[in-house]
């Protein structure tokens, strides 16, 4: 099965209905990282050179479907209506007879969003009839809205059902990086670097990358569970009791196959996570009342020494509690590395990226993901439904 490109269809002059994902964060009515509105531009670009008309859907955040006014596209709108140079009219209403009167007017090279898809309780239970209502807007639908393909809602799975459908140009560059980790043509030492709370969110995608990577780099507070399972005790750090075993078997696992999973070799703790107060503890048990908070400087001179030999390196989550400053340095230092490194590099979405370039160091990356869950699901091997949907034979 393969999937329809933007390239194969016909948008001269016609309406095409485009998903984007433009959830940016906004700070004092204006969007403070653009970088999602950046990577769409090709495919917006590429349709109005083809004199296309254009309806842009999103989301922004999790109104879950409620109206939500600090969730509203507005300063979205404007800030694309920058980028493009072009003026983009912007709806209030997700649907109904005021967007469709303004879609009516809409002549080739003109762009025009709609308001933040999720204020319609329709957009994540995939309503049937709200896709056929925007479908009825346009001639054709692209999906270019990568960091969205693991949801099954309206405006990605749903349109896809009621018109000629492709993926955009954002979506194919993401398939073709992530894709080639998932080939047997990947550089070698494979290495990935997994971060973040949670072994909990993250089993799926540490089990299928651990029959791909050569070894595995774990810090944050899923390596916490880790290192409980290797029977070291945590104090007050946040450890998931009910993965102890699993973290038990996977490193039981990594081990018959030859793949080492490197855990951090010293700690920082803290008494508390949302300020400093803290000291480095080598080789020892976190004392009650502490937490783990970042790997300490061992564990990084460790893991830069490791992911140096590296061929390909594909990173997500942070090390440590990184919305802390003091908090962050693992995390930052291990973006200075890969900066440094040869190998190809793909960071995997969320604070990984947010890392790169606190760093400085995001245009040394070989690809950077605009989305962290639909990119480990792919990396997992599971189906995107936004993906499936736009499969054609052949
Ligand atoms: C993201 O930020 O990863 C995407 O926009 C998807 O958002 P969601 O997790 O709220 O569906």
């Amino acid at each position: 099965m393969t999937h329809k490109r933007l390239m194969d269809l016909d948008v001269k002059k016609k309406k095409v209905i485009v998903r984007v994902d433009f959830n940016v964060p906004l700070e004092k009515g204006r969007v403070r990282d653009d970088t999602r509105i950046r990577a769409a531009l090709p495919t917006l670009e590429y349709l109005l050179q083809e004199e296309a008309a254009l309806i842009i859907l999103s989301h922004l955040g999790r109104p879950k479907g409620e109206v939500k006014t600090e969730m509203r596209l507005d300063p979205v709108a404007q800030r694309l209506s920058d980028l493009l140079q072009v003026e983009v009219l912007k709806s209030d209403q997700v649907r109904g007879p005021e967007v469709k009167e303004m879609v009516e007017k809409l002549k080739p090279g003109q762009v025009c969003m709609l308001e933040n898809t999720r204020f319609d309780p329709g957009e994540e239970e995939n309503s049937q009839e709200l896709a056929e209502e925007w479908a009825s807007l346009a001639d054709v639908f692209v999906s270019d809205a990568f960091g969205t393909l693991h949801r099954a809602h309206a405006s990605n799975a749903g349109l896809a059902r009621f018109l000629p459908s492709g993926a955009g140009l954002l979506v194919e560059k993401e398939l073709e990086a992530l894709g080639s980790l998932r080939g047997a043509n990947v550089e070698r030492p494979f290495a990935a670097i997994l971060g973040g709370a949670k072994v909990s969110d993250k089993l799926g995608v540490i089990e299928a990358l651990l029959t791909r990577v050569d070894f595995m780099v774990l810090g944050g507070g899923m390596a916490n569970t880790f290192l409980a399972a290797q029977g070291m005790e945590m104090g007050d750090s946040l450890v998931e009791e009910e993965q102890v075993g699993t973290a038990k078997q996977l490193m039981e696992k990594a081990k018959e196959a030859g793949k080492e999973i490197i855990l951090p070799i010293d700690l920082v703790i803290s008494p508390q996570t949302d300020k400093s107060d803290e000291k480095t503890v080598t080789d020892e048990n976190v004392t009650p009342g502490w937490k783990a908070v970042d790997v300490g400087p061992r564990s990084i001179e460790l893991f830069r020494e490791k992911l140096q030999k590296a061929g390909t390196i594909f990173w997500n989550g942070p090390l440590g509690v990184f919305e802390v400053e003091e908090f962050a340095r693992g995390t930052i230092e291990i973006a200075r590395a890969l900066s440094q490194s040869q190998a190809w590099t793909v960071i995997g979405g969320g604070d990984s990226v947010a890392a790169v370039e606190a760093a400085g160091v995001a245009d040394k990356m070989g690809h950077i993901c605009t989305g962290g869950g639909a990119a480990l699901k792919y990396l997992e091997g599971k189906e995107l439904p936004g993906l499936k949907a736009l499969e054609v034979e052949g």
